[in-house]
């Protein structure tokens, strides 16, 4: 990995902090994009003092927003030519309904369309480096979910968590795929993971109880980036594209995930959604 270019979101905690860890460890130059200032240079400062590795950047963006997006893929392009590895880790569990700046839910917005717009504003330059790789981070909570193309935003329905997040992942899956297919034959590989249950902050909306229970049971960020940073830079997976990974290794997952229509279909909507020429 020395010197190749990752940007990983969601940097500063949990998975995507380990990760950007491990990717340092590893002397690649890691870029990370983080929507708080002050917690996103306490974590660069960690991962520079714990890798020894100074290449490690630190890029702000608030991925609710589009605006900030563009913003941020035009400052990435201003600083650097190439991308070999997109890790797409950021998420939220938004257990109140909430929109974001564009008026869209916010885990649909943040879980689903910011990947979305990120990745194809990226592509350009991912093209350029080949071989390069797109990691997913989705969960198993995909399969708790059932696309409703009546009603993405969930306006209709209560604002149940694990449905509302797992919509979210399961749209992350379809648009993941959809894109392997897409990239096929290009040197630009897509893959997505289930990173295991994790003691992060992710939880941070649920009781006290939840957030006791994962940090007695759940496994630390250091093993739940492990698929991430597998993917990310393991030559047994070169070339391979369009794969679902649960600790390192090939799963299946959900049936509705794999539905091409589907994938097509929220294509386009993603497209319009997020003003994607
Ligand atoms: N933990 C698990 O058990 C588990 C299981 C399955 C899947 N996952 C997935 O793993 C990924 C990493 O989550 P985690 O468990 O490591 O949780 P985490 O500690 O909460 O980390 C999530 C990261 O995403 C960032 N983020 C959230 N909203 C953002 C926004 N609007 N703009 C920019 N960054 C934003 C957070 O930034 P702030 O710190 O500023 O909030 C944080 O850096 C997520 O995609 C999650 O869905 C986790």
């Amino acid at each position: 990995m020395e010197d190749k270019i990752c940007i990983i979101t969601g940097a500063n905690s949990g998975i995507g902090k380990a990760t950007a860890l491990g990717l340092a460890k590893m002397n690649a130059v890691v870029v990370m994009l983080c929507r708080s200032k002050d917690t996103g240079k306490i974590a660069q400062k960690e991962i520079i003092s714990e890798s020894g590795n100074k290449k490690v950047d630190l890029l702000l963006c608030d991925l609710s927003s589009h605006e900030q997006i563009r913003k941020f893929v035009s400052e990435f392009k201003q600083k650097y030519q190439n991308l070999h590895v997109l890790i797409n880790n950021a998420g939220v569990m938004a257990s109140k309904r909430k929109l974001s700046v564009d008026g869209f839910e916010m885990n649909f917005a943040v879980n689903h369309l910011a990947p979305f717009l990120l990745t194809n504003l990226l592509l350009d330059v991912l093209k350029k480096s080949t071989p390069s790789r797109i990691v997913n981070v989705s969960s198993g909570g995909h399969r708790m979910a059932k696309m409703d193309f009546d009603d993405l935003q969930s306006e209709n329905k209560k604002h149940r968590l694990m449905r509302v997040y797992g919509v979210s992942k399961l749209a992350f899956m379809l648009f993941s795929y959809e894109l392997s297919r897409i990239l096929d034959g290009t040197g630009v590989t897509v893959n997505t993971l289930h990173p295991g249950l994790v003691n992060t902050n992710l939880g941070r909306e649920m009781s006290k109880f939840g957030r006791g229970f994962g940090k007695l049971f759940f496994k630390n960020p250091e093993k739940g980036a492990e698929t991430s940073i597998y993917l990310a830079s393991s030559p047994e997976v070169e070339g391979i594209t369009g794969k679902y990974y649960i600790k390192k290794e090939q799963k299946e997952s959900s049936k509705e995930s794999y539905n091409e229509e589907y994938a097509r279909r929220l294509w386009e909507i993603s497209a319009t959604l997020t003003k994607l020429e």
